[in-house]
C-alpha cells in the first residue's frame, strides 16, 4: 500500500494548496491585528498579556466604587475581615444570593447608621441589593452571548481550516509518528483555549495563561504545517521513486539510491 505524496501532485493540484494556503496566511495576520487591537489594550497598555486576557473574559471587577470607599473614605468604619468579604464578593460575581447570606448583615450593622436613604443624606444607599450593585457597574467581561457566538464561530472556522490545511499536510514525507502528532495538536490546542475563555471568565484567572499557551500552540503548528507543505511541494524531490511493475498501469514506490 502506498500513500499519496506531494511528488504525485499535479502542478495545479499544488497551485491550489499553495495559494489557499497563503490566504489563510493573510488571515491569520488579521487575526493577530484583531487580537492586537480588540485584546492588548485591554490594560491600557500595549502588548498582549495574561491581564489583558483577564479583563477580556472576567472583566475588571477591581476599582468600582464600593470597593474604593472600603479602602479609602470608609475605612474607618469597617473590619479588615469584613472588607475582604465583601471585596471577594464583588470578584466573585456578586450573586444576590450571597449578598442577603453574608453580605447585608455587615452593611446592615456597619453602615446602615448613615446609608440609609430614610435619613435623607445625599450618601449612595446601601440598603438593597440593586442599590449596592449599582455603586460602580462592576465590569465582568464579555458577555455569555458574546462568548457563545465567538466560540462557535471560532470551533467551526478553526476546525474546517486544520482539516483542510492537516489534508494538505499529510502529503508530506517526515517520519510518521510525528506527523501523527503534527496533525493531532492543532485540534488539542484550539480545544485548550477556547475552553480555557470559559474557566477564566468563571473559574479561575489562572486560565489566561492556557489561553496564551493554546493560541501559541496552534499558531506555531500552523506555520508548521504550511511551511513544510509548502516546500516539500515545490522544493523536495523526494525519497522515494515509482517504479513501473506491470501492464495494469501499476507503480509501486522504490526508495531512490
Ligand atoms: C458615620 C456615617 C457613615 C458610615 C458608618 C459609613 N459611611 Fe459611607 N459615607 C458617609 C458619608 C458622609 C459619605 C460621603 C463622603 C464623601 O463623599 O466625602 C460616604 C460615602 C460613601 C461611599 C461613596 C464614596 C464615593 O465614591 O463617593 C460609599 C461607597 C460608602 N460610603 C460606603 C460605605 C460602607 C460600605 C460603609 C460600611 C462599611 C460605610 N460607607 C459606612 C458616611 C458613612
Amino acid at each position: 500500500m502506498s500513500y499519496r505524496r506531494f511528488t504525485d501532485c499535479s502542478v495545479s493540484e499544488k497551485l491550489l494548496y499553495t495559494f489557499f494556503m497563503l490566504l489563510l496566511g493573510v488571515g491569520y495576520v488579521f487575526a493577530m491585528l484583531l487580537i492586537f487591537i480588540d485584546t492588548s489594550y485591554e490594560d491600557g497598555t500595549p502588548g498582549l498579556s495574561v491581564e489583558d486576557i483577564n479583563i477580556k473574559y472576567r472583566g475588571n471587577r477591581s476599582g468600582t466604587r464600593l470597593e474604593q470607599a472600603l479602602i479609602g473614605k470608609m475605612k474607618a468604619y469597617r473590619t479588615n475581615k469584613e472588607s475582604s468579604t465583601i471585596t471577594s464578593w464583588i470578584h466573585k460575581g456578586a450573586s444576590e444570593a450571597e449578598f442577603n447570606k453574608t453580605i447585608k448583615p455587615i452593611l446592615q450593622t456597619k453602615c446602615l447608621i448613615c446609608h440609609n436613604p430614610a435619613l435623607g443624606l445625599n450618601i449612595p444607599d446601601l440598603s438593597n441589593y440593586e442599590a449596592v450593585t449599582a455603586l460602580g457597574k462592576m465590569d465582568m467581561g464579555d458577555p455569555v452571548a458574546v462568548l457563545v457566538r465567538v466560540s462557535h464561530i471560532h470551533l467551526f472556522g478553526m476546525a474546517i481550516m486544520f482539516y483542510l490545511l492537516g489534508r494538505i499536510f499529510v502529503l508530506a514525507e517526515m517520519p510518521v509518528l510525528l506527523k501523527r502528532i503534527i496533525v493531532i495538536i492543532p485540534f488539542a490546542a484550539i480545544l485548550i483555549d477556547i475552553g480555557s475563555w470559559w474557566f477564566t471568565k468563571y473559574t479561575s484567572p489562572v486560565f489566561a495563561y492556557t489561553v496564551m499557551a493554546g493560541g501559541a500552540v496552534f499558531g506555531f503548528t500552523f506555520v508548521v504545517q504550511s511551511l513544510v507543505s509548502f516546500y516539500q511541494m515545490w522544493f523536495y524531490k523526494g525519497s522515494f521513486k515509482n517504479q513501473y511493475i506491470g501492464s495494469g498501469g501499476e507503480y509501486r514506490r522504490i526508495p531512490k539510491e
